[in-house]
């Protein structure tokens, strides 16, 4: 039986940040400055805190400065923006995450709203956002970013071809879905809402599906040959799975991500990315 191709996000990721850590180095050599990337966490949300310290060390392994902000869930939003402010003025900083989810008190847009544009390393302030959906250069999110990069770096064909997007958060489904238009591929967005998603995505050259529901993109939604991206991650008694049974589905699609080793390294990869973008001044307030 053909198996699909392995989108090997962790050698592909590992591959961009040897990359960068390069272009950093030569930096440093002649200047004497590197990138600063400050990730900003609120509360001790265990899974968050294994990402947070994660990003920390790719960016020191890359040869940035970085920075772990940690604040104790007893914080408010005004103390969260206080520390936005300052790292917006902190001229050693060229990158600020503020790591999702924050605790529920914590009003999370108000926060992104403040982020400098020119810092905003995730792409999500309505600044950065807009100039997406107008399709002009500015700070892409980083999961969206990088299942790009990983499908643009395997030769996946985008352009007339039939993607389905399932999920529509911010962070991941609707960003995606433009970049996915930018480059020329009919989107389909489904989401709690869709009812039969299969009869959508079985007609798709490309699934992306970004929910957190561990076997929901089942053999039976799969066109022959298709391109699959698995975004979620659940934690279950078999330690970290996506949203799709991966094993049926190897079985018919064409190429597929594993979880973990596919988009998650592409993530980090991308905020380092985003991090030097932003440090060479490449977007505008
Ligand atoms: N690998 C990475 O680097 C990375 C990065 C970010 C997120 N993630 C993972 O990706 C997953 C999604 O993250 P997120 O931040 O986008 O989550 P989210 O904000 O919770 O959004 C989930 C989306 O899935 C949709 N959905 C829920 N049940 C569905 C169903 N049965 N059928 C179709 N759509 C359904 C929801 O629809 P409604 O809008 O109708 O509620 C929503 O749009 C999570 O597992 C997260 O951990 C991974």
């Amino acid at each position: 039986m053909a198996m699909a191709e392995l989108l090997d996000g962790k050698t592909t990721a590992a591959n961009i940040r040897a990359e960068l850590a390069v272009k950093i180095e030569e930096h440093y050599l002649r200047t004497g400055r590197r990138p600063g990337l400050a990730v900003v966490m609120v509360g001790d949300d265990p899974a968050s805190k294994v990402y947070v310290r994660n990003k920390h060390r790719a960016s020191l392994q890359a040869g940035m400065d970085s920075r772990q902000v940690i604040l104790p869930d007893t914080a408010t939003t005004g103390q969260v923006l206080e520390m936005i402010e300052m790292l917006n003025q902190d001229p050693g900083i060229h990158g600020i995450l503020l790591q999702l989810p924050v605790p529920f008190h914590i009003d999370a847009q108000m926060i992104v709203k403040h982020l400098d544009p020119r810092k905003d390393v995730d792409g999500l302030t309505p600044t950065n956002m807009g100039r997406l959906m107008t399709g002009q250069p500015g700070l892409r999110p980083c999961t969206p970013l990088g299942i790009m990069e990983l499908l643009s770096r395997y030769h996946v064909e985008m352009a007339g071809k039939r993607a389905v997007v399932i999920g529509r958060s911010q962070l991941v489904g609707r960003p995606l879905a433009v970049l996915l238009l930018e480059h020329d591929a009919t989107i389909c967005v489904v989401h709690s809402k869709t009812p039969r998603p299969w009869e959508l995505t079985r007609e798709a050259d490309i699934v992306v599906s970004a929910v957190g529901q561990p076997q929901l993109v089942r053999l039976d939604w799969i066109k022959p040959g298709a391109a699959v991206i698995d975004v979620g991650i659940s934690r279950t008694d078999r330690g970290l799975v996506g949203d799709v049974d991966f094993e049926a589905v190897s079985t018919r699609a064409g190429m597929i991500t594993p979880v973990p080793g596919g988009v998650g390294p592409m993530t980090i990869a991308m905020l380092l990315s985003n991090t030097w973008q932003a440090f060479q001044g490449a977007f505008t307030a």
